[in-house]
């Protein structure tokens, strides 16, 4: 099945590692002495975090937390479900979500609320890409990397059914037919 998807290149390598430069900065600069908790979303988000926080020169702390929202396919399967919570206490901390993805914003809008629920000092969410043309939900991406078109991307971590993580780009899946 797969040998028969084609895929297109959007963003390089290159071009990835320069928005993540930026990213970094930016978050270098609001941060440094806040000691802030990174809570990334897995699984998508792993590739992004892990050339994230090696440009982060200053003490913070990592978290995990899992969600489920797409069943297999393209398609959200319509409920989202915290699978594995964060372990740490984030009352009164700097809490930073670090997503690979908004779609619909459906889960950004959960999953920020929830944490918001805890009590952190402050609550910010960092995305590497938005898709704002399947926008349902309004979420404000206090730093974003880049914006993708109308399709589904793969690569840098991010699957399409568990495939394509490993890709060091960004690409499309075009559509088949
Ligand atoms: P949302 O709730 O619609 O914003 O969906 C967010 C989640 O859906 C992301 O964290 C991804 O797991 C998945 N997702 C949405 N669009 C894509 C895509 O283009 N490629 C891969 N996963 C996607
Ligand atoms: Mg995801």
């Amino acid at each position: 099945m797969s040998s028969e998807v084609k895929l297109s290149v959007l963003f390089t390598a290159e071009e990835i590692a320069v928005v993540v430069e930026r990213l970094a900065a930016e978050i270098r600069r609001d941060y440094l002495d806040k000691n802030p908790v990174l809570i990334t979303v897995l699984k998508g988000s792993f590739v992004f975090l892990a050339d994230l926080v090696r440009q982060l020169d200053f003490p913070l702390e990592i978290e995990f937390a899992q969600l489920s929202s797409y069943g297999h396919g393209k398609e959200s399967a319509g409920k989202i479900k915290v699978v594995q919570d964060i372990q740490c206490d984030i009352k009164g901390r700097h809490v930073l979500v670090v997503e690979d993805i908004i779609d619909t914003g459906l889960t950004a809008a959960f999953f920020l609320k929830h944490l918001k629920e805890k009590q952190p000092a402050s609550l910010k969410l960092c995305s590497l890409t938005d898709k704002p043309s399947r926008t349902q939900v309004k979420i404000n991406i206090d730093y974003l990397g880049l914006t993708v078109p109308d399709k589904f991307i793969v690569g840098y971590g991010i699957d399409w059914d568990e495939k394509f993580r490993y890709l060091p780009d960004i690409r499309a899946i075009e559509d088949e037919g």
